[in-house]
């Protein structure tokens, strides 16, 4: 008999809906498909750095689909930031931590599910000798090499519900709504939202926006009848420093939802969604991505491929190296589909008014 296939997973960087779905995906698939040893490290690469773990078993996995958040906690940890030796009790640097974590278990291969950082961090471990596979999830979706990335469609369900309601009390008070969706330096969840929810105004980072062509499409929308006005804000866009070259202590929706009151007279309220994007139960779409990136990732295993991703391409899973998606960042094309089909609705982007 060959000796048993042992493997770790972590869940690090920011959570999102469909963590536990992904873990599940992984576990399950590698106990039951493939006879192997399961171990959970808590709080990301905190966990490995600090050979804190637990083993999973099919008890332990389920029931586990529906549930939010991460089962083993996640940690923004980055193992290969910060000074190369840590404090003096220890003469081992955090990477060093790792490998021996990683040996004294006898582990085969660890599973990386985080966002682009944990890419970064996996394809690191993965140059310096260990087995690594990476699992792709975010909010954002901001993932290079992936379509999809669990996590994404539970926050657009979310923000889309919320600017859903935005629109009845704007309407009732004949105000203009500012709202913030998160995305980090990416557009993808103000624009799916914003075209879900019916923005009027969708601002994304990929496109610059020019304060006048808001004030002048918001005014249009006065003209023509229109009482009300919503404006779906990405985190990320650019705002202006200070006159002093300092950056404001305001976030880019309070910031839009000022000028716009400023420029037009209209009164504006602002909503920041913040955390809300990130909790609660994944949505079927996340539950089923995050199961089939996981099962990919044990399959991959497996077959003793490693320095790898699972992604989707379009419907399919495939897998592509981590080496292609270190450093990278997948942003909105500013010739997305969808962006032309708004525009041709009359959705502003702020950069220029739609045909009148
Ligand atoms: O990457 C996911 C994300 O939720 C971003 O949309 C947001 O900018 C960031 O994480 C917030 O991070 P933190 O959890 O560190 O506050």
């Amino acid at each position: 008999m060959g000796k048993e296939t042992r493997i770790g997973i972590l869940t690090a960087g920011g959570d999102c809906p469909g963590l536990n779905a992904a873990i599940r995906g992984v576990g399950k698939s590698a106990i039951i498909e493939y006879g192997m040893r399961v171990f959970g490290f808590r709080d990301g690469f905190s966990g490995l750095i600090n050979c804190d773990y637990k083993e999973l078993n099919e008890k332990s996995l389920s029931g586990i689909l529906t549930l939010g958040g991460t089962i083993l906690g996640t940690s923004r940890e980055k193992p290969f930031k910060g000074p190369e030796l840590s404090d003096e009790e220890s003469i081992l640097s955090k990477p060093e931590k790792i490998k021996k974590t990683y040996e004294n278990l006898g582990l085969d291969c660890l599973v990386c599910i985080g966002g682009n950082g944990t890419m970064k961090t996996a394809y690191k471990l993965y140059q310096s000798g260990l087995n690594v596979v990476g699992v792709p999830k975010t909010i954002d979706n901001d993932v290079w090499g992936t379509d999809y990335s669990f996590g994404f469609y539970s926050a657009v369900n979310i923000a889309t519900e919320a600017i859903d309601r935005l629109h009845t009390t704007a309407n009732s008070h004949k105000r203009t709504m500012v709202v913030e969706v998160m995305g980090h330096n990416a557009g993808w969840l103000a624009l799916y939202s914003g075209i879900a929810g019916g923005g009027d105004i969708i601002l994304i980072p990929e496109i610059k926006y020019n304060k006048k062509v808001i004030k002048k499409y918001l005014e249009n929308r006065q003209k023509g009848g229109k009482p009300y006005s919503i404006i779906v804000v990405a985190e990320g866009i650019d705002i202006p420093l200070k006159k002093d070259g300092s950056t404001r202590n305001y976030s880019a929706g309070t910031y839009i939802s000022r000028i716009v009151e400023e420029m037009t007279g209209l009164e504006t309220r602002e909503t920041k969604l913040g955390y809300i994007q990130r909790g609660g139960a994944p949505s079927p779409e996340d539950r089923i991505i995050a199961t089939g990136l996981g099962e990919h990732a044990a399959r991959l295993i497996s077959e003793k491929k490693y320095g790898l991703m699972s992604a989707y391409d379009s419907h399919e899973i495939i897998s592509i190296p981590l080496a292609d998606v270190a450093g990278k960042t997948k942003i909105v094309p500013v010739d997305n589909p969808l962006i032309k089909m708004a525009r041709s609705l009359g959705t502003c982007f702020g950069d220029t008014l739609p045909q009148e």
